[in-house]
């Protein structure tokens, strides 16, 4: 496999480049020791008799850096702003005493600088050996060897004796705190450079970090002298990538010695979508580690990305192809060949007894674009139906459809960088410091700068009372009152003369504006109106649309909060309406943000997984679009919508849709109402199951088909931004096909030829018949390393911020948005409102957070309840208690807290035993079926036992558990006891 070697300050001329594989773009691994300053070069001085131009504001050590002039640095870092602190990049500057450090010494024009003569030399040999003398010497044996910053500059400053010995006063007893999971903390090798401390603050936004002592006694603390994991750290590891010295260090280094080379991909977690370097050893990963030419991440990560890629080589990874007559019995491990026989010849059998349409297919956004784009294929041209949906449909359906309504295109309209320059940021219905951490890093940035806040959420989430970020209004509105609340925000806007009338004027249809303004005017959306409904006091709606409509800039950020409601679609486009009245729409730092949830559900969506639509988001019903993809695929296509995921379920208890293959989503754990989607499982003939792990809807299943990681295969994520970024592949596929081989595999097994030998040919297919992918090719990714679609003739590098000038869809649409109470209402016999969440250590089902360390943080989902309401029912933290919705009943344990308001129970859905998903019911969005997961009214009592569901659920888990274990192999007789088909690495 081709690779990069890490040889630091190298450049790409001098890598390896295979375009359709492994390579960094504009790869620069030069540190500059400060960062850059954008802006002309508009200053010019002189160092070492060179004339160099910087922009400015830059450091000295930049300027001569950026010249190619080597400065030795320790403390400094391009990441963080300079400190001063380890006095080892002294310069002479003339006209000037002493010796400055370069690294906090601007540029000015005409200064004179000169870095080397014989005092510099000396006095930096003389910090070396200071250094030194309280260093263990143990380069050879230590875990940074070959990659210390300490080692290099000893190297550099041409030390050759440490005149002050070893035997004074040192630190080189001081125990290690391996308290994290991850990296160790070991202050024997800790120079107090401080860049820990910086990152963590600057970086991170956390200050989780100080140094603690004096002088000599100096040294690095968590917290009030806690350990890492009794701190308030978050475990993001971007002190131990700040770190110059072993003494904040991978545990995976320690155990596996330096990696040998690396490959650029992008994480497989979130909708950030952060780039990395994956760093390996053979086929080994040994870290992963945040890029810093990442463009969604700029070298920052979070704890998933960053240390939680373990599960991709777990001992529970199912490597070997599966089938079974009924899920009643044992599991049989076959051939692919066999697998995908049995697969096509039992989706065949069934639309020959029930119908062409009587299967269908669920895409992924864990998937990649070129994995997704196929699942649909095969199922619009080898099953011939439009019964294709996806994971989007149960969290972002509704912002596709809502901001295809009013601004023409369904996607988020900026960069994450654009919060940069955003003067109010409005988060609704968000929790980005749990869900989308390293963009909440960069927005707790723009916070720390002066930019206000308005949050928008049923809970008090971090942002709102942090200890360095704190919300200017909080609006903790009542689940299922998002509408009531946007509605008034917009009264207060229209009744007070605070809409941007010439952007409304020339932007946006003035009838449809007319009938908004004149709908929101009404008393009934007054903040004082829609109080009793939202339970968020009026003069906090007020101040808070005063401050958004004129506060500058202002971008509004919003979640699942927002979506997974009955009225999703319509609270998108009360979003929608509310930038448009505001005039921020169309550049830099306003906007309409939605945050995705999974690493790929902008992608997903893009690649036309919805039953109604075919790539770039163009209905089946529209005949020309229709005719581009028949000739190009050489099949007659459906013009009928197929089914959405919530309707295939009803058609199986009917008896009318009886296959489903399903690639890479765990919809029984996922999707709301467990009881209701299990029943419809169980009543199919055959459930095609992809996926790397056994998970919940694969013990409902006929066939398993092995999946792949996003370490085994090449492709592309897009992220919230529209950010199209590359997968690149690391080590060989687990279990030998990635999973678009597979998905081709099955496709020529029913008929339908595909033949792509690599997914830049799908890609291909895909810029080929979809207008905003038009100019999108792997070279043009490698090059630029992402791109933000569209991208076309119109802009062949991208669109970083859409809606400039225009809207996609010409004049901008208000919408009307009437507040409709949801039909989910508290009773006498459910008092209480559940709603569901994440937490920053565990992703969505779980399936990969479960199997790494991260367990360590959330081993189980728990309840918060209000203090208030935990003592009515003689509820204590720890306690179990029952959740009972009208759709089912589980136990949690809980704990009491304030972070919610009295009247609200809240959990997250991480483990599948918890049955988050019991309890929530089968009410949905009007317009997409998107569940409305954020509400469901519930009783809670006190308990002793699991709930009869866990218990069932027990005895089917342990059933399925032992059919996999009792698996006949391949070729052999049954046995009962079976060790996983691949050994963790
Ligand atoms: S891992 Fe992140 S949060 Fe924890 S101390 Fe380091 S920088 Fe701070
Ligand atoms: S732990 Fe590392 S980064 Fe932090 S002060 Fe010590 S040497 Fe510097
Ligand atoms: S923020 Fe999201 S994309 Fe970035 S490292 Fe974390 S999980 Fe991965
Ligand atoms: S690098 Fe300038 S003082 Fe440390």
């Amino acid at each position: 496999m081709d690779s990069i070697e890490l040889r630091r300050g190298a450049t790409v001329a001098e890598q390896k480049f295979d375009p359709l594989r492994q390579v960094p773009y504009d790869f620069d691994a030069t540190d500059y020791g400060t960062p850059a300053r954008t802006g002309e070069a508009a200053i010019t001085l002189t160092i070492d008799g060179r004339s160099v131009g910087v922009a400015a504001g830059t450091s000295v050590m930049r300027a001569c850096i950026e010249a190619g002039i080597n400065v030795p640095k320790l403390c400094a870092t391009d990441s963080l702003e300079a400190f001063g602190s380890c006095r080892l990049c002294l310069v002479e500057i003339e006209g000037r005493k002493g010796y400055p450090a370069s690294c906090t010494t601007l540029a000015e024009s005409g200064m004179r600088v000169r870095t080397q003569s014989d005092p510099l030399q000396a006095l930096r040999r003389n910090v070396m050996e200071l250094y030194i003398s309280d260093h263990p010497l143990d380069c050879l044996t230590c875990p940074a060897n070959g990659n210390c910053e300490l080692q290099d500059m000893a190297g550099v400053v041409g030390l050759r004796e440490v005149r002050y010995g070893y035997a004074g006063e040192n630190h080189l007893a001081e125990a290690k705190d391996e308290s994290n999971p991850y990296f160790t903390y070991d202050p024997s090798k800790c120079i107090v450079c401080n860049r820990c401390v910086r990152a963590c603050e600057e970086t991170q936004g956390t200050y989780a970090l100080t140094i603690s002592g004096r002088g000599f006694g100096s040294r690095v603390a968590a917290g009030e002298s806690q350990s890492f994991m009794d701190s308030e750290c978050v475990s993001c590891g971007a002190c131990v990538q700040a770190c110059p010295t072993a003494t904040l260090q991978e545990k995976t280094v320690i155990w596996l010695g330096q990696p040998e080379h690396s490959v650029v991909t992008t994480c497989a977690y979130c909708g950030v979508g952060c780039a990395f370097t994956a760093e390996m050893k053979g086929d080994q990963v040994v870290r992963m580690v945040p890029y810093k030419q990442g463009h969604a991440n700029e070298g920052h990560s979070c704890v998933k990305g960053r240390f939680a890629w373990g599960y991709a080589t777990h001992k529970d990874r199912v490597n070997k192809p599966m089938i079974r007559d009924r899920i009643s019995e044992p599991w049989r491990e076959v051939s692919w060949d066999e697998a995908i026989t049995f697969a096509a010849g039992r989706l065949r059998a069934i639309q020959q007894t029930h119908g062409r349409d009587a299967i269908g297919g669920i895409t992924s956004s864990r998937c990649t674009n070129e994995e997704t784009y196929l699942v649909q294929k095969l199922v619009r041209a080898a099953f011939g139906n439009n019964n294709v949906d996806t994971c989007a449909r149960v969290c972002h359906s509704p912002t596709g459809y809502g901001l295809k309504q009013t601004l023409g295109e369904s996607a988020g309209t900026q960069t994450f960088k654009s919060v940069d320059q955003a003067d109010v940021i409005m988060v609704i219905g968000a929790n980005p410091t749990e869900a989308h951490p390293v963009f909440a890093s960069r927005m707790k940035r723009r916070l720390k700068q002066g930019a206000r806040l308005i949050v928008v959420d049923p809970r008090q989430i971090e942002l709102v009372n942090g200890v360095h970020v704190k919300a200017d209004y909080h609006l903790q509105l009542l689940p299922g009152t998002n509408v009531a609340v946007i509605n008034s925000i917009a009264h207060v806007i229209v009744t007070e003369a605070l809409l941007d009338e010439s952007f409304i004027r020339e932007r946006c249809e003035e009838k449809a504006f007319a009938q908004w303004r004149e709908f929101v005017a009404r008393a009934e959306n007054s903040p004082e109106a829609m109080e009793s409904h939202s339970g968020v006091p009026a003069d906090l709606v007020r101040g808070a649309a005063r401050l958004f409509a004129t506060g500058g800039n202002a971008a509004i950020y919003y979640g699942l909060g927002v979506t997974e409601h009955a009225q999703g679609s319509t609270m998108v486009m009360g979003i929608a309406n509310l930038a448009m009245a505001t005039g921020n729409v169309g550049r830099e730092g306003v906007g309409v943000n939605p945050l995705r949830g999974q690493n790929n559900v902008q992608g997903s969506c893009d690649m036309g997984s919805f039953p109604h639509e075919l790539p770039g988001y163009r209905h089946v019903s529209d005949s020309t679009v229709r005719g581009s993809f028949e000739s190009a695929w050489g099949v007659e296509l459906s013009p009928e919508p197929g089914l959405r995921i919530p309707n295939m379920f009803e058609a199986a208890l009917d008896g009318s849709f009886m296959g489903l293959y399903c690639q890479g989503e765990d919809i029984v754990q996922s999707d709301p109402d467990t009881q209701h989607v299990a029943a419809a499982l169980s009543a199919m003939e055959c459930i095609i199951v992809q996926d790397i792990f056994l998970n919940e809807t694969a013990k409902y299943a006929h066939v398993f088909l092995p999946g792949s990681s996003f370490l085994e295969k090449d492709g592309t994520f897009t992220n919230a931004e529209r950010r199209i970024s590359r997968v690149r592949k690391v080590m060989d596929p687990l279990p030998g096909y990635a999973d678009w081989e597979v998905t081709q595999l099955l496709s020529n097994a029913l008929g339908y030829p595909m033949s792509y030998a690599h997914p830049h040919e799908i890609m291909a297919e895909i810029a080929g018949l979809t207008p905003t992918f038009t100019g999108v090719t792997y070279e043009k990714l490698d090059r630029l390393g992402s791109i933000q679609w569209p991208c076309n003739d119109g802009a062949p590098e991208g669109t970083p911020v859409m809606h400039v000038g225009q809207f996609v869809r010409g004049l901008g649409k208000f919408l009307i948005t009437k507040y409709v109470p949801s039909d989910e209402k508290i009773t006498r016999k459910f008092p209480l409102l559940l709603s569901t969440g994440r937490v920053l250590s565990q992703y969505n089902v779980g399936a990969q957070t479960r199997r790494t360390e991260n367990v360590q943080w959330h081993h189980e989902d728990l309840l918060e309840i209000h203090p208030h309401d935990a003592e009515t029912r003689g509820i204590r933290d720890g306690d179990w208690v029952g959740i009972e919705s009208r759709a089912g009943q589980t136990v949690l344990r809980v704990t009491v807290t304030d972070r919610v308001v009295m009247g609200v129970v809240y959990t997250t859905f991480h483990f599948p035993e918890s049955g988050a998903n019991v309890i929530t019911t089968d009410n949905s969005d009007w317009a997409t079926n998107c569940p409305e997961y954020k509400v469901t009214a519930v009783q809670v009592t006190k308990v002793t036992q699991p709930s009869e569901w866990q218990r069932r659920y027990q005895r089917f888990n342990t059933k399925q558990t032992q059919f996999y274990d009792d698996r006949q192999l391949e070729g052999k007789a049954a046995t009962a006891a079976v060790t996983a088909p691949v050994a963790a690495k």
